[in-house]
């Protein structure tokens, strides 16, 4: 395969490394496209390799022995010169640390100890959506779904309510942006912000004697075998809070105007006639948060026939996996009773969403608050789109309430 790839006929217009080709109407089409003509095509200006069908996309994943991610997991990074956190940052690090780090941080994301990040959760949820359907109209972006995964995530780290607010505006700067002018300084500055605010927490964990939080079990893996450094400890929390905060946020806000626009499929969901679990995992497929991942290929190689070389950059796209007709059954269709869905919004193998367990009970806990307590959801202006080459979503999701005739709203 020569480098044409994007160059030629109808995607010759194509530039993934722009945020602006995410708004496109015709991008569905496009994806289609390249899934069908081109599933693993050059794509020139900086040069990566792009893979869309959900069965080449599961392959790269499953296999970070030949695809690593310790250069960088997304295009930003290794497009600018690779991830500095590579090697100390699980979702950037590949091997054995990787497997071990890994298996000690899951012990966090176990259901049971999760129980009591779930009834908070739970509880948040509902208050902030019981007072959003009383008050009658809300941007549901802004007004609740902001709050939802950042708070889990300080329950899980057990950040003080005092900073919440601070951290949850330096995380939106830090990975995608609500607007197009936004900079890279601006991100990087945010990111900074994030790293010493954790550097600071845990120093103080470490002089108290370390809890059973994240911040906690991190703290302890400082001590042999493992030995994490200072920089991995806080890193690692940073990690939480990148990947688990505004991925969420985007899938239920995206959850929103969906249930907006398919009034059938609200109404059978505030009716019980749809499985909760079900719902989340279409909900997760639709809204697919995180459009792409990024790998460097380690060994000269090649992906169903096309030759990919030793230090090139493979980028694989859930954004287009989770529509190809190859694997789902009408993928264009929001269907709450699918099943089985085997959507890529959490990646695949290795590398598998730590905290994809605690997204579900996000994602559920919203779906179970708007039965409860809405009888109708209905757009109440023009949603405003992020900009990101990494995460799809929207940052304002304008909506007006009609509040359940029947039930409680107290
Ligand atoms: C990894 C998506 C929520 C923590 C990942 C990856 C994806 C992803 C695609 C793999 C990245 C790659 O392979 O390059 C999502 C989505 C979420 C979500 C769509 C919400 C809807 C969360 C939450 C947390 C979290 C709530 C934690 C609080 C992590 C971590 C990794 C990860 C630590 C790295 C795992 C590893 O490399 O072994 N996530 N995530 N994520 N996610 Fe999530």
């Amino acid at each position: 395969m020569s480098a044409s790839a994007l160059e030629s006929g109808a995607l010759s217009d194509v530039d993934l490394t722009d945020p602006v080709t995410y708004l496109r109407p015709d991008l569905d089409d496009i994806w289609q496209r390249l899934r069908q003509e081109q599933p693993v095509v050059w794509h020139p200006g900086g040069g990566f390799w792009v893979v869309t069908p959900h069965r080449l996309v599961t392959g790269v994943y499953r296999d970070n022995s030949v695809f690593t991610s310790t250069e960088g997991n997304v295009l930003a990074t290794l497009l600018g010169g690779g991830d500095s956190a590579g090697g100390r940052m699980l979702a950037v690090s590949d091997g054995e640390r990787h497997r071990r780090v890994r298996r000690e941080l899951m012990s966090a994301f176990t259901p049971a100890a999760l129980a009591s990040v779930e009834r908070n959760v739970v509880a948040g949820t509902r208050h902030l959506v019981r007072t959003a359907v009383a008050r009658g109209t809300c941007d549901f972006a802004t007004e609740v779904a902001e709050h939802i995964p950042l708070a889990a995530i300080c329950d899980l780290l057990d950040v003080p309510a005092a900073d919440r607010d601070t951290l949850l505006s330096h995380t939106s700067s830090a990975l995608s942006s609500a607007a197009p002018d936004a900079t890279d300084l601006q991100a990087r500055l945010a990111r900074n912000e994030i790293l010493l605010y954790f550097a600071k927490l845990a120093a103080k964990r470490r002089r108290a004697a370390p809890a059973d939080d994240v911040i906690g079990l991190l703290v302890r893996m400082t001590e042999p075998p493992l030995s994490l450094s200072d920089d991995e400890v806080l890193l690692n929390c940073y990690s939480l809070l990148l990947g688990g905060d505004e991925t969420a946020r985007l899938s239920m806000i995206g959850a929103v105007k969906a249930l907006a626009e398919h009034q059938e499929i609200w109404q059978a969901l505030r009716g019980g006639r749809v499985d909760l679990a079900r719902a989340v995992e279409e909900v997760l497929r639709w809204t697919t948060p995180a459009m792409h991942s990024g790998r460097t290929v380690v060994v000269d190689t090649e992906i169903a026939g096309v030759a990919v070389r030793r230090g090139q950059v493979v980028t694989v796209w859930p954004r287009s996996a989770n529509f190809d007709e190859a694997e789902f059954a009408t993928p264009h269709r929001l269907d709450f009773d699918r099943s089985p869905n085997r959507h890529l919004s959490f990646a695949y193998g290795p590398h598998f969403c730590l905290g994809a367990q605690l997204a579900r009970i996000e994602i559920g806990a919203l779906l179970s608050a708007l039965t409860e307590f809405a009888d109708e959801i209905v757009l109440d202006g023009a949603p405003k789109p992020i900009f990101s080459t990494f995460l799809s979503g929207y940052s304002s999701l304008p909506v007006r309430f009609v509040p359940r005739s029947q039930g409680s709203t107290t």
